[in-house]
């Protein structure tokens, strides 16, 4: 049942999604779907988790969290995993890129050597290849100057006796200059201008991430005698570099680090994070310190869950690359207390994330560098346990001291604490602090509540106001059956008390319902009633996704909800693409984790029900009635679609200025509209929405 495309007033497109835009990998996707068809999700987590078989999935306990029963949940017949206690799901590839720390193309990789898969790379359109190979030259120009500096730290005699000898003296062992792949820039200005012209590497990309430099007259080595530093992201790829000078002449800068390029972004990475991310997660800690030698040094006596934020302030970006692995973060300080405060700014972006601080205060004299040298791992890691305190109580018992006799200074002291604790999402953690905080600073703990609340309702007005409406949308009861005058119908003032988001309650979950059968049943082949070409009834088989889509895109509409739609949209291209292979495989290992998890939950839903009835019943039951379940949710879809339409041309009548001929026109519309809202309810009983 379609209805003609000139009674719709939006225009709606579809837009084919582009497979490639998909995965931005250079893995061929050949080579991707042999990847994916050879591994085995439960054999490959089964090395990471102990799966116990329950019914068609496999149960364990979470590998993310700490329990005692078993939520973690594993789908051989999906190839999907979802763990109930952190709310992860996803693919194979998706449980290595969050349990092991991997990127996407690592895990592919590394299945693809579990599995003896042999990689090919993809071709890509000449402007992907051209952008790829702009980035890929920056990186390979960086690989190579990291290495290149390596071997004039370790191979060359000037190297040997000026870098090596003073990573030596400070103390860095041989295995830790390899793993932190530290270099040394020879004391000339063309030596690796002279290198790079010889081997063959284009200078204009040297140029471009600042390994050479140009001011008009000439190109020259960046870094020249400077011991260097390489800043690699998340896979341990090069991305720039610090660099020590070894003189100690007052004008010459102590580092230089290189700038901003397409492929160097300070604010998106932290320093170490490649050789940290493991134990990070192991420990579920996170020390964050000022800069290379603290995070080297800690490294090399133990300490591994290390990162710095280099020299720069810390930025959000940088915050939520450290969220990914853990929720905890103990700042490192020196006992400098300006260098204290000028961090706290900082630090309320990491409450902000929704992350746990700490600050650590170092003896008097020491920074984490010479700290951790001098000792014993266990002696450090005792002594940064005792000392460790909760950020805000730090401030606050910091800050406290300072103004101690001096109210003006201290009512600025409550406004400055109560506005980090204010940015806290989470609601018990502020009300404990404020609790702690009425006690540190001499002031009734109601009047911290009070300020603490103006300072919310003020940042939050507009938030507060977007939430109650989403809110109210989910929880509203249904709405009236569509054959039925709407309230505003009856009550003209109705619309301006009730705001139009709560009419389309409903929606959101009806569009979920169509793409939860597409997933869970999109390539099954169901029987469809149609017409032949003389409007006999006949019955066409075809597969439940081409059903859907058919119904959707040949009259032209689309879900309200976007990520929905194009979610619905990538399912559909992955078909075209493969018909044999089930889509939810690809959907369930995308990087972009809000499409990844949707696609998770909706096919998860079905175990949880499994689980819940401990039969198969409630599954069979509804492949079984799939084909009506399907058509139901569609006919109740479009039947909103056209209410919709016809709200609006009524809205358009309301205000109506114009000649009695597009009077007439705008009615027989409505009529035309109405006509078409009681065949499908004819065709269908009553539909329930
Ligand atoms: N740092 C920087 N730029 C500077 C100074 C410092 O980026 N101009 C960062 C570096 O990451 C360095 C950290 O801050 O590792 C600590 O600074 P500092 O102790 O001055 O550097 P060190 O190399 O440890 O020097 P020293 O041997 O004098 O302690
Ligand atoms: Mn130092």
């Amino acid at each position: 049942m379609h209805f003609r495309k000139e009674y719709l007033p939006i225009p709606f497109t579809y837009k084919k999604p582009q497979t490639s835009t998909i995965f931005a990998t250079v893995i061929k996707k050949e080579t991707i779907d042999r990847i994916f068809e050879a591994a085995q999700i439960e054999e490959v987590i089964g090395e990471f988790v102990n799966l116990k078989r329950a019914g068609s999935s496999y149960k364990g306990l979470s590998p993310f969290s700490d329990e005692r029963s078993p939520s973690f949940m594993v789908s051989p017949a999906k190839q999907i995993f979802k763990d109930f206690s952190s709310g992860k799901g996803g693919s194979v590839v998706t449980f290595l890129m969050e349990h092991e720390q991997m990127s996407y193309p690592e895990a592919l990789r590394f299945l693809a050597e579990k599995y003896n898969i042999e990689i090919e790379e993809t071709k890509q359109t000449p402007e992907q290849e051209e952008a790829r190979s702009h980035r890929e030259s920056l990186y390979i120009v960086s690989e190579w100057a990291q290495k290149y500096f390596k071997e004039s730290l370790l191979n060359t005699d000037e190297g040997k006796a000026i870098g090596l000898s003073y990573f030596t003296e400070r103390g860095f062992s041989k295995e830790t200059i390899e793993t932190f792949g530290l270099g040394y820039s020879p004391d000339k200005f063309d030596a690796m201008t002279t290198a790079a012209k010889e081997q063959g590497y284009g200078l204009e990309y040297l140029l471009e991430v600042g390994i050479l430099k140009d001011k008009g007259k000439g190109v020259y080595d960046g870094f020249k005698g400077r011991v260097m530093f390489p800043i690699q992201n998340l896979s341990g790829r090069t991305l720039g570099f610090g660099g020590r000078t070894l003189k100690t002449e007052k004008h010459i800068p102590k580092y230089i680090n290189s700038p901003e390029c397409e492929i160097y972004h300070k604010s998106k990475i932290v320093y170490g994070i490649y050789q940290a991310k493991k134990q990070i997660v192991k420990d579920d800690l996170c020390y964050l310190v000022e800069g290379y030698t603290d995070v080297i040094s800690m490294h090399q006596a133990g300490i591994k869950n290390v990162v710095a934020s280099s020299g720069t302030a810390l930025t959000s970006e940088q915050v939520r690359l450290i969220g990914r692995y853990t929720k905890n973060i103990t700042i490192l300080y020196d006992a400098d207390p300006a260098g204290i405060k000028a961090s706290f700014r900082g630090i309320d972006l990491i409450l902000a994330e929704g992350l746990n601080v700490k600050a650590a205060l170092l003896p008097e004299g020491e920074d984490p560098d010479s700290f951790s040298k001098s000792r014993k791992i266990d002696e450090i890691q005792t002594y940064f346990e005792g000392a460790s305190k909760d950020f805000i109580l730090f401030k606050t018992q910091l800050l406290a001291e300072e103004t101690a006799g001096d109210p003006i200074k201290k009512a600025g002291l409550v406004r400055n604490i109560i506005e980090s604790i204010a940015i806290i999402p989470d609601g018990i953690t502020r009300s404990v602090y404020t609790k702690e905080c009425s006690g540190l600073l001499d002031v009734p703990e109601k009047t911290l509540i009070s300020e603490l609340n103006k300072i919310r309702l003020k940042k939050q007005t507009d938030q507060n106001r977007k939430e109650a409406v989403k809110m109210k949308s989910q929880t509203a009861a249904a709405p009236p059956p569509f054959d039925e005058p709407p309230p505003e119908f009856f009550d003209p003032e109705f619309q301006a008390k009730a705001p139009k988001e709560v009419s389309k309650a409903g929606t959101y979950h009806q569009e979920r319902d169509i793409l939860r059968l597409v997933l869970n049943y999109g390539q099954t082949v169901i029987d469809v009633d149609s017409l032949d070409e003389e409007e006999n009834e006949i019955i066409v088989q075809m597969k439940l996704a081409d059903f859907v889509a058919e119904e959707i895109f040949e009259d032209d509409l689309s879900f309200d909800e976007p990520l929905l739609m194009k979610v619905l949209e990538m399912y559909l291209a992955e078909l075209k693409v493969n018909e044999e292979r089930d889509p939810v495989t690809h959907l369930s290992s995308l990087e972009d984790s809000e499409i990844r998890e949707l696609v998770v939950d909706l096919v998860a839903e079905k175990h949880i029900l499994h689980n819940w009835k401990s039969a198969n019943i409630e599954v069979f039951t509804e492949s079984d009635k799939m084909f009506r379940a399907v058509r139901d949710g569609l006919y109740a879809f479009k039947a909103r679609k056209i209410q919709d339409f016809i709200s609006q041309k009524k809205d358009n009548l309301k205000g109506f200025v114009g000649d009695s001929e597009d009077l007439m026109k705008l009615l027989s519309e409505i009529q035309e509209l109405e006509e078409i809202k009681r065949q499908l309810l004819a065709s269908q009983g009553i539909i329930i929405i």
